[in-house]
């Protein structure tokens, strides 16, 4: 049963102490966050691993790209563990290495030594360890302007990989017109641009969240409609269209710390990730919180950490056993981490 579960997880924790440190991202079904030593965005949850110098054993309730990082963050003798492989990210699935490799020299042929490359930190450790060897950074919701701004100080055009519309609203935002950003299509393999090749200031990866991607429109016109006092906040992985018709757009950490600033009685809609929306609906009860969405969105590779993998790595690493352990190989690691540290150095 779940209690006898919770039961046994109480046990292991207390019995390993400090030797074991559960992270969880605010994604996370509940029956895990509540487990977890320390909750944060990505941003923190990678800054805290990265801190912590005791833990022998990282558990990292979150996705696999999450749990690379903390690796590449962390020192050699800690073992990070994912307690289901199957958490994924399939925005991170959208580039890949061989189709970075492949567009890079076109891009150079178009562009000459005029671009810089930049990841969302959502990429596998090979994205980032490209991007570390092209002298970039990777990127965060949390910091995404800085980081950009930062990029173009440097070259007059960034390759930003893989979420277009993160790119796109945070490119937006500086002041970059919509008329000078092109499209990476990586299954087409070409650049995708209407107008005079010399006016490109960011190419952004076709890419995208599929959870984020299903906040429309229509969803916007009808909390209007129905609920004129509401505000309306996103995630900037939403598309550009329903982040320029809301009211607020910023990152998950942002967007919790809005709704807890918010005065009570007002009322808010919310385009993010299901559990941290069911979230903020039960911490906040003195305000309006609804999902921007009404068929609420999950993320169901978050989704896939439960009770009974939590509990299953926690037992295997009580047994010296330990599974699903995320070991990014050394070369791409140290690549990897200069992007990483390029970020962190700005932060
Ligand atoms: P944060 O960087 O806001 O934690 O977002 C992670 C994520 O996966 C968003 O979809
Ligand atoms: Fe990936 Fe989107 Fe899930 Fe975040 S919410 S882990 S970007 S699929």
């Amino acid at each position: 049963s779940d209690e006898e579960m919770k039961r046994r997880i109480r046990i292991i924790k207390q019995k390993l102490g400090d030797q074991l440190y559960i992270l969880g991202h605010h994604y996370q079904k509940d029956e895990v966050y509540k487990f977890a030593d320390a909750v944060g965005d990505s941003l923190q949850l990678s800054q805290m691993a990265a801190a912590n110098k005791k833990a022998a054993y990282i558990v990292f309730c979150g996705v696999h790209f999450m749990a690379e990082t903390a690796d590449i963050l962390t020192t050699s003798n800690q073992r990070v563990v994912l307690p289901d492989m199957r958490a994924g990210c399939s925005m991170a699935d959208m580039a890949n290495i061989e189709q970075t490799e492949k567009a890079w020299p076109i891009l150079q042929s178009l562009f000459g030594d005029t671009i810089i490359p930049l990841t969302y930190v959502n990429s596998t450790a090979e994205i980032k360890a490209f991007v570390g060897k092209h002298h970039g950074a990777t990127v965060t919701s949390s910091n995404a302007k800085e980081v950009v701004q930062w990029a173009f100080s440097k070259k007059q055009r960034i390759l930003f990989l893989p979420d277009q519309h993160l790119g796109r609203n945070t490119a937006y935002e500086l002041g970059v017109p919509l008329s000078e950003m092109a499209i990476w299509d990586p299954i087409e393999n070409e650049l995708v641009f209407d107008g005079d090749i010399e006016d490109v200031k960011i190419i952004l990866w076709k890419g995208h969240c599929s959870v984020h991607e299903n906040f429309t429109l229509k969803n916007i016109e009808h909390v209007r409609k129905e609920h004129p006092n509401m505000n309306i906040i996103v995630h900037p992985e939403c598309t550009h269209d329903v982040v320029q018709h809301s009211d607020y757009a910023g990152s998950t950490k942002y967007i919790m710390e809005t709704i807890e600033q918010a005065p009570s009685g007002s009322e808010w809609a919310i385009g993010t990730e299901m559990n941290l929306v069911n979230r903020l609906i039960h911490a906040h009860d003195d305000k309006k919180v609804i999902s921007l969405n009404p068929y609420m969105c999950p993320c169901l590779t978050m989704n896939r950490i439960d009770l009974p993998h939590l509990l299953w790595s926690l037992e295997m690493i009580d047994k010296g056993t330990p599974i699903n352990e995320i070991k990014v190989e050394s070369e791409v690691a140290e690549l990897a981490q200069k992007a990483l540290n390029n970020m962190l150095a700005m932060v």
